[in-house]
């Protein structure tokens, strides 16, 4: 009920997208990968653009490309064992490569000396470990011919006047990306998600004829979640932020490199569903010289964050030209699946707490069970600002031992908090039994 008693009327787009979000909602963690030609120069996903690269050099990666040590099922398996619980595989990135078995062009892994469906395999081996699995498609194609070149905003080609795009014919193109997207969902089972990736300028919505593509990707597999890049982008939102969202706004915004203060909410106040993505490094597709890796303690605060914000993390890896996932990657995420195993519980099906963000960390809720995410050690309790009254037993969740609330002398001016001491030797909450992240269960009350 609105206020002063009306009842505000869900728009439709705004009710499925919630019955379609209800498992990614509950999910909360997954595995981005980016992986395709450009693990062999090994200087991002970009690299035909930033670097200019004709197509025609570009082949070269493709005449080489073995991919000798592709194991999806240990992708799989290392996402499982970071607590991870969905994965998306860029089936197509921006250079146009794709790592299925498509009928529609002859730039794909099956005729690479690989000579394999990757995207079959992926799915297969994702599927099996019990994880939803879903796929990363590139609207946006350099490799075609009728896609915009000369004066596009990010093209290889765009300063070549010699790439003039008279004879292009668009239609023709959105023709091939839309049955592109048809193959994947009539040719590979059930997928969970499909990440659309990404609009631009007048590059949006109808420009990709969205509404005929929702029409057909909802006819096809009425379930699948999808982002909200048809028109949007890292950038841009888009109408999902409104109280009408157009049938192609998606279901999902996808923060890009950064975690939105405050969680989304759209123009009603009600809150989006929504996913960061984010770098384990600083690229999305491998880059041999970038090892600027998170730490497993980063990446287990930033996934509290979204989460104490209503949001999922997508947390990316890069595997490189071999298939393998970089082993400095493979070991943030076994750590942080380490803390996941003792502490999953305060993030998945957890979202936003009913009270503001503590001094010393991050609040998760479940219903009654609200999470105490300690960070930071604290001089004498850890107090939890209002709760007196409120809080039943105190448990920490690693091991279920009990916590206690104390009430010492010198808190006899603070009778409206709880505190807790996480070192019951001593006054101080110092040093915390996980320094990653000490999670303490607070069973509320009411
Ligand atoms: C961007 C980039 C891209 C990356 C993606 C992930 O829009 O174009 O390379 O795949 O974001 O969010």
């Amino acid at each position: 009920m609105g206020a002063g008693g009306l009842k505000i009327l869900e728009h439709k787009n705004i009710r499925e997208r919630s019955q379609r979000t209800a498992w990614f909602q509950d999910a909360r963690f997954g595995m981005f990968i980016h992986w395709g030609l450009y693990a062999i120069p090994a200087r991002g996903e970009w690299v035909r653009s930033t670097e200019r690269i004709r197509h025609e050099d570009y082949l070269e990666y493709f005449r080489e490309f073995d991919a000798a040590e592709y194991e999806p099922r240990e992708w799989a398996r290392l996402a499982k064992k970071a607590g991870m619980k969905y994965a998306v595989l860029t089936a197509k990135h921006h250079d146009g490569f794709c790592l299925w078995d498509t009928k529609l062009t002859d730039f794909k892994s099956t005729n690479t000396p690989a000579g394999r469906d990757m995207v079959r395999e992926y799915l297969e081996a994702f599927r099996e470990e019990g994880l939803k699995a879903g796929l990363y498609f590139s609207i946006i194609d350099w490799r075609h011919p009728d896609f915009p070149h000369y004066g596009d905003r990010q093209h290889p080609l765009r300063d070549d006047p010699a790439e003039k795009n008279d004879a292009r014919d668009f239609n023709r193109y959105l023709d091939f990306m839309h049955s592109q997207i048809r193959e994947l969902l009539t040719g590979y089972g059930r997928l969970d998600i499909m990440w659309f990736d990404f609009s631009y300028g007048k590059m949006k919505g109808a420009a990709w004829k969205a509404q005929e593509l929702i029409s057909m990707v909802r006819s096809l597999q009425p379930w699948l979640v999808v982002d909200n890049r048809l028109e949007g982008s890292g950038e841009e939102s888009g109408t999902i932020l409104t109280a009408n969202p157009s049938d192609y706004a998606g279901d999902f915004a996808c923060p890009e490199q950064m975690i939105p203060p405050g969680g989304i909410m759209n123009e009603l106040g009600q809150p989006v569903p929504w996913e960061a993505c984010i770098t384990l490094n600083n690229h999305w597709g491998y880059c041999a010289a970038d090892s600027h890796w998170k730490s497993a303690d980063m990446v287990i605060r930033m996934l509290v964050e979204c989460v104490s914000k209503g949001g999922n993390l997508l947390l990316n890896v890069g595997p490189d030209a071999k298939g393998r996932i970089p082993a400095a990657s493979a070991a943030v995420l076994e750590e942080v699946g380490r803390w996941m195993a003792d502490n999953g519980e305060s993030i998945y099906g957890c979202g936003a707490a009913a009270y503001p963000k503590p001094e010393w960390g991050r609040f998760t809720q479940k219903g009654k069970k609200l999470y105490a995410h300690v960070f930071e050690p604290q001089a004498g309790g850890v107090c939890l600002p209002g709760l007196a009254g409120k809080v039943g037993a105190l448990r920490l969740l690693a091991d279920g031992s009990e916590v206690r609330a104390a009430k010492y002398w010198n808190l006899a001016e603070y009778p409206e908090h709880v505190f807790f001491h996480l070192n019951p030797q001593s006054f101080d909450s110092y040093p915390l039994p996980d320094p990653r992240d000490t999670v303490v269960e607070v069973r509320l009350k009411t």
